[in-house]
């Protein structure tokens, strides 16, 4: 297996959770593509990769609309409902600077929030004169007390609630489908941090409950780093807009994620099926992880 990592001799490697490693034969994959870029850049990113017109019709489905279709299908979702963004701190920051939050709303999140995502929500209040409030998750930690410390702290003014699907250091399945539920209840909108989830466990976004959600592929996806996604459930992709504006603005959803300017992103495309969980649909989720490492491992 080491064979398939580029590790300097004598690494063990622990934070892969944090920053992941890319399989050497993804970045192979990765590497075709650009070459495939490189001979014609201008017409690889401006036509072949987004839907996002420069005055030409397009002549088939774009590229990043069909990797978002395959990437979507993963998740349980459909390809229209998912955007690819650089990490979830992108995501993140793209709810929370379209949503609606006015003077005086509060936005949830727990004490088991990611860092950088508790900073993004604290600039976002900060700039509307909203707050954000810490709920204290109990331990030792049990789904229904997880639920209903959440449920118990929603407020009048609480308007969004961030939630972990997986949380970063102590690694918490969160009850996310109860929690969404008990909080779109109360009128409280959910953006659920998924950076864990995709490649760990089943992911089934739609059947979540939630209004987004944000994940990265590139941790147990096994993909290059960049490799962020945003769902949004379609009453609420109308309003939402990249953390970066660019030729897409007011032309939709799709349009306005798709093409934020020249970018590299050649590792959001056709990478994460080849690394093994398009093609192996007999693989539970749950063991997705395990199973690809063990048909490396068999690839020898
Ligand atoms: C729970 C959680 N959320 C968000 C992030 C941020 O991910 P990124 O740095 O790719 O945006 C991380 C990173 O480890 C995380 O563990």
């Amino acid at each position: 297996m080491l064979a398939e990592w580029s590790f300097e001799p004598g690494t063990i490697y622990l934070n892969h959770g944090t920053v992941g490693v890319t399989p050497r034969r993804i970045m192979a994959v990765q590497q075709s593509i650009r070459d495939e870029m490189e001979r014609h850049p201008s017409r690889f990113i401006l036509r072949a990769l987004s839907a996002t017109e420069f005055g030409r019709p397009l002549p088939e489905p774009p590229r990043l609309r069909a990797a978002a279709d395959a990437v979507a299908a993963f998740l349980g979702a459909r390809g229209a409902d998912l955007v690819f963004v650089d990490n979830i701190t992108a995501g993140v920051n793209s709810v929370l600077r379209s949503f609606p939050l006015r003077e005086g709303d509060e936005i949830l999140v727990s004490d088991l929030v990611y860092g950088g995502v508790l900073r993004a929500a604290l600039f976002a209040a900060r700039e509307r004169g909203a707050t954000v409030r810490t709920v204290e998750m109990p331990y030792p930690f049990r789904a229904e007390r997880l639920v209903e410390a959440y449920a118990g702290a929603v407020g009048p003014r609480t308007r969004l609630a961030i939630v972990e699907h997986i949380t970063a250091q102590s690694a918490v399945v969160f009850p996310l489908r109860e929690t969404a539920a008990r909080l779109r209840a109360r009128g409280v909108a959910v953006l659920a941090d998924g950076a864990h989830a995709p490649g760990s466990i089943a992911v089934d976004i739609p059947s979540l409950g939630v209004d987004y959600y944000a994940a990265n592929l590139h941790k147990w996806g096994w993909v290059p780093r960049n490799s962020g996604i945003l769902w949004a459930a379609p009453d609420r992709q109308k309003d939402l807009r990249p953390a970066v504006i660019s030729w897409g603005l007011d032309q939709g959803f799709k349009a306005e994620f798709d093409m934020i300017g020249t970018q590299d992103m050649l590792q959001r495309h056709r990478a994460f099926l080849q690394n093994g969980f398009g093609p192996q649909p007999q693989c539970p989720a749950t063991t997705k992880v395990l199973c690809c490492a063990a048909h490396l491992a068999r690839m020898g």
